[in-house]
């Protein structure tokens, strides 16, 4: 019996031993081939416990530095950032490479999804996967229809006016200073974020309230810093540090707002139904849907809310965060573009008035006949608001640039900086629009993205850049500084030194 008893703790020891032993070689294994398709790639060399971190210290703007440098060298490889000895990952740059990756419909990173996820939450349709995402994305795709698309278009305009105002009285009166147009936009961007999708007023462009936007610029900053240094990967060590504490504390304040938002469109809709909204029953009288409505009202084929209370709150931060940084950056970068080009700021400007002489429809909105022309679009290429975006894979991929199979579980990012900064797209997106569109191949210029996880708010974020630049455009010009932003990816790309700009009256 007892000898019975010895063979059996030997063979367990003997199988404990193989198995550890077996899962040593495989990681080895794993770390070898890594190593492999990381030494194909562009970039510094690898350090055995600081990766290539030493490299892109500082933040955003240092991977933006080591990208531009490792791009000069070697422009169309994948880049390599290897941060500390576990945490890699490979930036494609070439459409050939992203047009494969975005085709093989990989999933979202795991450790994107770990930083974002206290923040936006788990069922968050930018950063969930597989039929999560596909449900929230198919619930929430009505909320951009082209009807509701062209009723907030008008309301677009009406909180443009605050903006107009200040950029009259800077004009007026100090039409000689450098303004950092970008704090201005920021206020525009989120209320009329809150106005169109969740029908909330927030007056903080009128009273100069910019808790929220830099709220989300905080925590925005707090994930890149996090995301470049392995020693804050473990969440219990980020918990406590005074950023993680910071972190937690503007989470809970950014938490609260949408709580706020959605508490007080709940009692708004107290019992009542898709129908009694559609029939003008609402107490305002107004029959149009938001994004808000479709979360509290969507059921499912029971007549079961279609989404869980988590689940709209999770939509309510993912909105409140994707809906205004970007749009922000962009409009920045849009107003710098022009200043530097007064030729191109006075094409625009005539187009624009162009569009508003020909195209007058008294009972119509104008602003809409403006937009499907106004060449704005091309002023996103050499800054995408959004840096990058990661995916994941374990599947075999074979890419253009890495002649290793990547059967690796790796995560991938897709650089559109990068992939815009290429020669070849710079050409073709400075020619006509019209050259532009049969040209330009959708995987070498997508500031939106491309592919099923694309940017569901790309015609609501168009129309409101071109909005608020034709209201502007009409009244003032941009006059360059010489002022040349500092870039800085902070989940959204980003100025540290401002966008900044003289704002003059046109003469008439
Ligand atoms: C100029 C402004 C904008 C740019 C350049 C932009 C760009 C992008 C990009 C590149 C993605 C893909 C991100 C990824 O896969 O990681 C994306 C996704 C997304 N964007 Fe935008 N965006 C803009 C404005 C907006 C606006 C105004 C909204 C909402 C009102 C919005 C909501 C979203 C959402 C919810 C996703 C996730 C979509 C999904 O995964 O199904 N974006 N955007």
């Amino acid at each position: 019996m007892a000898i019975a008893k010895e063979a059996w703790v030997s063979m367990l020891a003997v199988a404990v031993v193989t198995g550890v032993a077996l899962w040593f070689i495989n990681a080895a294994v794993q770390w070898w081939r890594l190593r492999q398709a990381l030494n194909q790639c562009a970039g510094a060399k690898i350090h055995p416990i600081f990766g290539t971190m030493l490299e892109h210290r500082g933040g955003g703007a240092g991977t933006l530095a080591y990208g531009k440098r490792y791009s000069a060298i070697d422009p169309l490889k994948p880049l390599r950032f290897c941060i500390g000895p576990f945490i890699n990952f490979i930036a494609l740059r070439t459409p050939s490479d992203i047009k494969q990756v975005v085709t093989m419909d990989a999933p979202k990173s795991p450790f994107i999804f770990k930083l974002m996820a206290p923040w936006l939450g788990p069922s968050s349709i930018l950063i969930a996967d597989g039929p999560i995402w596909r449900y929230m994305r198919t619930l929430l795709d009505p909320a951009f229809h082209r009807t509701l698309l062209t009723d907030y278009v008008t309301v677009m305009g009406q909180s443009s006016q605050p903006l107009i105002d200040k950029f009259e009285k800077i004009a007026t009166t100090t039409p000689d200073e450098a303004v950092d147009v970008m704090q201005h936009y920021a206020l525009y961007t989120f209320d009329t974020l809150c106005r169109c999708a969740f029908n909330y007023e927030t007056n903080c462009q009128t009273n100069d309230d910019n808790k929220f936007c830099t709220a989300v610029t905080e925590n925005s900053e707090v994930i890149i810093a996090r995301a470049m240094n392995p020693l804050l990967a473990s969440d219990v060590i980020f918990a406590l540090t005074p950023t993680g504490r910071r972190f937690r504390k503007t989470i809970n304040y950014i938490h609260t707002v949408a709580q706020s938002i959605i508490d007080q469109r709940r009692e708004n809709l107290k019992g009542m139904t898709i129908d009694d909204i559609a029939q003008h029953k609402r107490p305002s009288g107004r029959a149009l849907f938001d994004f808000l409505d479709i979360c509290l009202l969507s059921r499912d084929k029971d007549g079961n809310p279609a989404m869980t209370d988590d689940e709209i709150r999770d939509q309510c931060h993912t909105f409140l965060f994707a809906g205004h940084d970007t749009t922000t950056a962009a409009l920045s970068f849009v107003t710098h573009c022009l200043a530097k080009y007064p030729e191109h700021q006075e094409k625009v400007r005539a187009h624009v008035h162009h569009c508003l002489c020909v195209c007058w429809k008294p009972r119509g909105c104008i602003m809409s006949r403006i937009f499907s022309s106004c060449p704005l679009h091309g002023f996103l290429h050499p800054f995408a608001a959004l840096q990058r975006y990661h995916t994941h894979t374990h599947t075999h991929t074979h890419t253009h640039s890495l002649s290793l199979s990547l059967s690796l579980s790796l995560s991938l990012s897709l650089s559109l900086t990068c992939t815009h900064a290429q020669p070849h797209t710079h050409a073709l997106t400075h020619n006509s629009p019209r050259r532009r569109r049969a040209r330009v191949d959708q995987y070498s210029f997508m500031p939106f993205s491309v592919g099923n996880r694309n940017c569901i708010g790309y015609n609501f974020a168009l129309n409101e850049v071109r909005t608020a630049m034709c209201q502007l455009l009409r009244r003032f010009k941009f006059v360059d500084i010489g002022h040349e932003p500092i870039l800085q990816n902070k989940l959204v790309l980003k100025s540290a030194n401002g966008v900044k700009v003289k704002i003059q009256k046109l003469d008439n």
